[in-house]
């Protein structure tokens, strides 16, 4: 019989500088009612300036081993989601495998932005059922205070930094990942970007100067397209299960707007209630923002084994997920 996966470990990491509304209030035009009140936000972490994300991945990496009770030495692959990687390439998941002192195993990164977590786990997923890989190590890491222009309230109020990790396994049993799906679309691709830095438009001075190298947002186009492609892959998956959305115990969503994941909610009928949420301390952490809730949600008892979990993931791109796992 193949092998099924399941996710055998979570562990997540969030630097320790606080950064609040309030602290916010003192560098743009902005203020704390508006951004808890437009976002859910109250408050998001920063790394220290000698982090750098294959730090925060290895000890959300870490923390998801020692829940799996695995060594590094046992991991076969070494997936990163991320968008903020240490240096353009080599690959974050490189200076990652090496600060674990992991095999030499392949360890690449994955380019999806918020949806780099769950696009890690669908890869992932195919190795293990196709038996030639057991233990891989996802990870959804970002800094993303270091590509943000600090002067730009409509986009700094938002993002945080972060990572979170996850081990998915071999398994026989009737747990693990039912399913993952996997989208883009490309007609948003100038919505959401960084305009320079890249083959089309190297760093000048000029773009320097007109802050290119910084994350641009058209905020709206993406509210909308997030609401609508997170409830229909979420739909999807609950459909291509024969499942409803009483069948779900808990649904872990990427962490962008309390307003974007309310009309998600009420789209899929799955009361709030059951929604595993943080994004008022951690505002968004793009590929992180799923592992950094599911570990929470974990952690603190309220997803058990045996739970019926829904995530669901939109971003850069646009690029949107969901999975459906039996924890
Ligand atoms: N503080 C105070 N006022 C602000 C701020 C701020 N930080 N930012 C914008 N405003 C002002 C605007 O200038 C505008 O003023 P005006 O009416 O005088 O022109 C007013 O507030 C309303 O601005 P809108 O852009 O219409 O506000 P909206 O309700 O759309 O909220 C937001 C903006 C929060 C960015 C929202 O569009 C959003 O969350 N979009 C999703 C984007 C997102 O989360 N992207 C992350 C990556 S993709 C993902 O993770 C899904």
């Amino acid at each position: 019989m193949k092998p099924g996966t399941r996710i055998s470990g979570v562990g997540a990491y969030a630097p320790e500088r606080v950064m609040t509304n309030a602290d916010l209030e003192r560098m743009v035009d902005t203020s704390d009612g508006w951004i808890s009140e437009r976002t859910g936000i109250r408050e998001r972490r920063i790394a220290a300036p000698e982090e750098a994300s294959s730090d925060l991945a290895l000890k959300a990496a870490e923390r998801a081993l020692e829940a799996a009770g695995l060594e590094a030495v046992d991991l076969d692959m070494i997936i990163v989601g991320t968008v903020t990687p240490d240096l353009p390439f080599p690959a974050c998941a490189a200076f990652l495998q090496r600060k674990l002192g992991a095999r030499n195993i392949p360890a690449f990164d994955i380019s999806a932005a918020c949806a780099g977590f769950l696009y890690a786990m669908s890869i992932g997923d195919q190795y293990i059922k196709t038996g030639t890989h057991r233990h891989i190590l996802i990870v959804g890491v970002e800094l993303l205070s270091r590509i943000l222009d600090w002067e730009d309230r409509t986009t700094c109020i938002l993002f945080g930094d972060g990572a979170g990790a996850a081990v998915l396994s071999p398994t026989e049993d009737a747990r693990g990942i039912r399913s993952t799906r996997l989208y883009t679309d490309p007609s948003l691709t100038d919505s959401l970007c960084i305009r320079a830095g890249g083959s089309k438009l190297p760093l000048t001075a000029e773009s320097l100067d007109a802050k290119l190298d910084k994350v641009y947002m058209n905020g709206q186009d993406i509210f909308k397209v997030a609401v609508k492609n997170l409830s229909g892959a979420s739909l999807e998956a609950l459909a291509a299960a024969g499942m409803r959305s009483e069948d779900i115990t808990w649904v872990v969503p990427h962490q962008a707007n309390i307003r974007i994941i309310a009309q998600v909610a009420q789209r899929i009928g799955v009361p709030l209630e059951r929604f595993i949420l943080n994004i008022d301390r951690y505002g968004n952490t793009s590929s992180a923002s799923i592992p950094l809730a599911l570990y929470e949600g974990v952690n603190d008892g309220r997803i058990k084994p045996g739970d019926t979990v829904l995530m669901c993931a939109l971003g850069a791109g646009v690029s949107w997920a969901s999975a459906l796992v039996d924890i």
